[in-house]
């Protein structure tokens, strides 16, 4: 029997690669170009699986029309809100994602954004790196303190979780949230984390505010200028999760205004586009989308979009099914 056709549209980890080319007859993206519309919309109507990442919008356009010959989009990646869901039911795809592996991970760098923005630790390189440092005084580049402070987060899953522990027990902060849909009270004692019943709690007490819900049209701009005048003027924003979830013209004015201390960033909404006020101001970390960018789990992520796809080519329910 022939193997069943897929595009893969950016370059995966080599580990994973083989594995696809082992299985299915694949099409790979060598020069790990986004694909246009066009060709996203070519690959849905010649391949049987399509295998997209965060920056392929599979929107309503790329998947209207007639002639959709794919059954499945096998997301390399957790969120999916660059997936039209409605449209891909529409057009009789399942959609899968890669939950749990990458965790870890993105609760790391959430806290690599929370310590670097705090004790300045990008302003700090910059200043090393451009020769301008005189050596050691008391007054010199003095940041904040995060061991025993408040970190307060907008969403409790399993990355926020983590990060729970990781700043719980790693740096003895007090954890404070605000989620929707909480877990179960075990999950929340394991860490001492308080559930705060308003969001709008969370920003007033918070010395850090870590963002881990998911992007979307429920989300978009959750952050806007006026819970954002609810933080403490001391207080510091990391976002992991979208960039769309911050209204971004309203954190450049709170930033610029000194209403806020700082901003740590992995996600922006537009990526990769960066507002060039953020790229000029330094008590604002900015990084490329790093979140699970390391090779363990991005080959995890790969080998689970794997498995989803070879249990939907075997006629079985995949783990991670969306719609
Ligand atoms: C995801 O999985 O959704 C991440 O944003 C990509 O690292």
């Amino acid at each position: 029997m022939a193997k069943p056709r897929i595009v893969v549209t950016r370059r995966w980890p080599a580990q994973v690669e083989s594995a696809l080319t082992e299985r299915y007859d694949a099409t790979l993206n060598d020069s790990d170009t986004p694909l246009s519309v066009e060709e996203l919309q070519a690959a849905l109507r010649s391949a049987d699986a399509v295998c997209p990442t965060v920056c392929d919008r599979i929107s309503a356009e790329v998947l209207g029309g007639s002639g959709v010959k794919a059954r499945i989009l096998g997301n390399f990646g957790v969120g999916y809100n660059h997936i039209d869901l409605e449209a891909a039911k529409k057009a009789g795809l399942v959609v899968t994602n890669t939950p749990e592996v990458l965790t870890d991970c993105t609760a790391d760098i959430a806290m690599t954004l929370m310590l670097m923005v705090a004790r300045r630790a990008g302003e700090g390189e910059r200043h090393v790196r451009s020769k301008a440092w005189s050596g050691w005084r008391p007054t010199h580049m003095m940041g904040t303190k995060v061991t025993g402070k408040v970190l307060g987060l907008i969403g409790f899953g399993r990355i926020a979780q983590a990060m729970a522990r990781k700043a719980h027990f790693g740096f003895g902060m007090k954890i404070i949230f605000h989620d929707p849909f909480p877990p179960a009270g075990e999950i929340c004692n394991a860490v001492g984390a308080v559930r705060c019943d308003s969001l709008d709690e969370v920003l007033r007490d918070a010395d850090f505010v870590s963002l881990h819900c998911p992007g979307g049209k429920e989300t978009y701009h959750l952050l806007n200028a006026e819970r954002i005048g609810l933080m403490k003027r001391s207080a510091y924003l990391v976002n992991t999760a979208r960039g769309d979830v911050v209204d971004a013209q309203a954190l450049i004015g709170a930033l610029q205004d000194h209403r806020i201390a700082g901003a740590g960033l992995d996600v922006y909404e537009g990526e990769p586009a960066v507002p060039a006020a953020l790229l000029e101001m330094d008590n604002v970390v900015l990084l490329p989308h790093l979140g699970s960018a390391s090779l363990e789990t991005r080959v995890a992520m790969g080998m689970r979009v794997v498995a989803n796809l070879d249990a939907f080519f075997a006629g079985r329910e995949p783990r991670d099914r969306v719609v």
